[in-house]
């Protein structure tokens, strides 16, 4: 009996939790904007990150990017081209702007929150890789 009890403990002790109601509706509400929002540019994420981004993706002139499965687990990352260090959420801003054509929202924007959620809910359960290549 006291085994049992102790093995429960340990199991709730060391299992995964799910994220919370409000993290899964973020991430619900990331992966509808992930391929309907432009932030008034001219395509949507997923023009280039295909499938929700897993797998694979493609630039609209075929050229083929990583997938974002494990892009929630590799930032903080130097970034050749700015020659600073990004954030995930410097990414995403980064991608609204550059790969949308749109304009990234001010700081604390819901949208974005949303966004990183689910860009971060790709990742759930890979080890942290900071500063690591995508897959
Ligand atoms: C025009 C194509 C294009 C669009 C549209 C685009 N991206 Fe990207 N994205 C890229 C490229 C290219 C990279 C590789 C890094 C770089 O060159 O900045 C990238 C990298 C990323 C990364 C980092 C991946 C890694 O592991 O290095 C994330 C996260 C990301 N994009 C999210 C988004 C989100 C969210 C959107 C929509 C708001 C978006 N992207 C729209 C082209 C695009």
């Amino acid at each position: 009996m006291k085994k049992s009890i102790l093995l429960a403990a340990m199991l709730v002790g060391t299992a995964h939790a799910a994220p919370g109601p409000q993290v899964e509706k973020a991430i619900g509400e990331g992966a509808k904007l992930f391929s309907h929002e432009s932030f008034g540019g001219k395509r949507t994420c997923d023009a280039c990150h295909l499938n929700g981004g897993k797998g694979a993706g493609k630039l609209p002139n075929g050229q083929e990017i990583p997938s974002l499965e494990n892009a929630g687990a590799i930032f903080p990352r130097y970034n050749q081209r700015a020659k600073k260090i990004f954030t995930l959420e410097d990414q995403v801003r980064s991608c609204i702007h550059g790969g949308l054509q749109g304009n990234p929202p001010p700081a604390g924007d819901e949208k974005v929150i949303d966004l990183l959620s689910y860009v971060t809910s790709l990742s759930e359960g890979k080890p942290v890789e900071m500063d690591g290549k995508p897959r």
